[in-house]
């Protein structure tokens, strides 16, 4: 009789799997596309054992409270720190982190009057590297390192890039980045070339940039840290946990999202419908989702092909981190609007330029794409569908360092040459002065402005 116990048979730690979001197809594993292998459709990502043992709401939320006193590194990032709700690593060690997360949720006072509701702002422009990619970030690096790829790429409109660079150097692999030339921020690009990223400028679009890496996937072992990539999205998701819980589980009326390739839409989403079934809200916010009006492509699918088709536009918009003709997660973005009884918008570039000078004059920078919130919050308002002193949350995306050239060609008026219209955005300029160095000159300005 052998004396010991023979060791338990080997089991999978893993807590998650995949699930197409078309066909419900389940499997362990993912190809390098992250499609379904049966119907072709993205993936997201499921924890079947919750469907037993349902997580209790209280104690997450103690123990996510009791994390803030810890000073592990795996508890200061504002993403592990929820990782009950996100697929588990093999050890809280290996997670490859830069202290994500933990943005502020600010109110917007002089925004709120303009719009006659209750309102603020999440400022995921307060990331490690300035936007809301590191939330996301963070796990799909982390899952790449786990899976042994020595190379990650990314198509992007700037954002996406900066991050995957900064997180690719922080876990010790090579990136590979794919931009339009020409058509993103240079300070985002300074980001990933300050990060050692092979950084390629196409010729093509975003959307030619992504289509291309699309196949690149099938040919070379690089991991791709798209939006399409499921690990992204559920980084992405604690974006909404961590407002929960800074709103003290009161769920606000509306949460504003700008849409781009839609999986951060997608991303607060799930987490809000995941939060409602384990009981850490008892109801839901509306997501509505904001897009330029040259970028367009869900308003048009939601309003001409009643959500049922993709129709793609050719991308036009300065608000560049935007400029997406073919969003990816277009699917996921509507089932969240009809999920949640969202609304989708469009806004021009005139209502964005003074959307962003509004947020701006409250002492908060953001860029262009992410001031489509409070552009579209006073369409919805003018439409009724805000309703006066509803609790509205808008997502601020990304930092106004990100892209100074747009606030730059505002304050000095370069930016919508003749257009009367623009004029009256005049009291929302504030140009440089230029003046001979005189305490004169100085005084006679003080008095000017006074
Ligand atoms: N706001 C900013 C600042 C962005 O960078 C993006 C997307 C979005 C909004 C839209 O988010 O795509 O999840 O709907 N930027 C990507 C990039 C595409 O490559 O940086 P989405």
């Amino acid at each position: 009789m052998p004396s010991v116990s023979r060791p338990a048979p080997p089991v999978s730690q893993k807590n998650f799997r995949f699930r197409c979001i078309a066909c419900g197809e389940i499997s362990d594993a993912a190809r390098q596309d992250f499609r379904c292998s049966a119907c072709g459709d993205l993936l997201e990502i499921t924890y079947p054992q919750w469907k037993e043992a349902k997580p209790d709401a209280q104690q997450l939320k103690a123990k996510w409270r009791e994390r803030k006193l810890s000073h592990r590194q795996v508890d200061l990032s504002g993403v592990w720190r929820f990782r009950d709700l996100l697929p588990a690593l093999d050890h809280d060690d290996h997670a490859v982190t830069l202290r994500e997360g933990n943005t502020p949720l600010y109110a917007l006072p002089r925004c709120a009057a303009i719009t006659g509701v209750r309102l603020f702002a999440k400022h995921q422009g307060m990331n490690p590297t300035a936007s809301f990619k590191d939330t996301g970030m963070t796990v799909a690096a982390s899952f790449a390192l786990l899976a042994g790829f020595r190379w990650v790429a990314c198509a992007s409109t700037g954002n996406t890039s900066a991050s995957m660079a900064a997180y690719a150097a922080r876990g010790g692999m090579r990136a590979l980045v794919l931009v339009p030339e020409g058509k993103i921020s240079w300070s985002k690009l300074s980001q990933a070339l300050d990060y050692g990223a092979v950084t390629c400028q196409l010729r093509t679009d975003f959307d030619g940039c992504l289509k291309l890496l699309q196949d690149l996937v099938k040919r070379a072992p690089v991991y791709q840290l798209n939006s399409i990539n499921p690990f992204r999205l559920e980084g992405q998701k604690t974006l909404a946990i961590e407002l929960m819980e800074q709103l003290e589980w009161q769920t606000p009326d509306h949460i504003i999202v700008p849409g781009g390739n839609l999986g951060n839409s997608s991303a607060i989403g799930k987490a809000l419908l995941e939060m409602r079934d384990l009981g850490l809200i008892a109801t839901l916010p509306k997501v509505s989702v904001i897009q330029a009006e040259g970028a367009n492509a869900l308003v048009r699918t939601l309003r001409e092909a009643g959500g049922k088709k993709l129709i793609t536009v050719a991308a036009e918009t300065r608000a560049t981190a935007i400029r997406i003709g073919n969003p990816a997660s277009w699917k996921k973005a509507a089932h969240v609007l009809q999920a949640t009884g969202g609304a989708c918008e469009q806004v021009s570039e005139l209502e964005i330029a003074q959307a962003k000078a509004e947020i701006g004059a409250e002492g908060i920078g953001c860029e262009p794409a992410s001031a489509v919130t409070l552009a579209g919050l006073k369409k919805l308002v003018k439409q009724g569908f805000v309703k006066p002193d509803e609790t509205v949350v808008l997502v601020l995306t990304g930092n106004l360092l990100k892209d100074p050239d747009f606030t730059i060609d505002f304050h000095r008026g370069g930016m919508f040459g003749e257009n009367q219209q623009a004029e009256l955005l005049a009291p929302l300029r504030h140009p440089p002065i230029v003046l001979d160095a005189t305490l004169d000159a100085v005084i006679r300005t003080l008095e000017r402005f006074n």
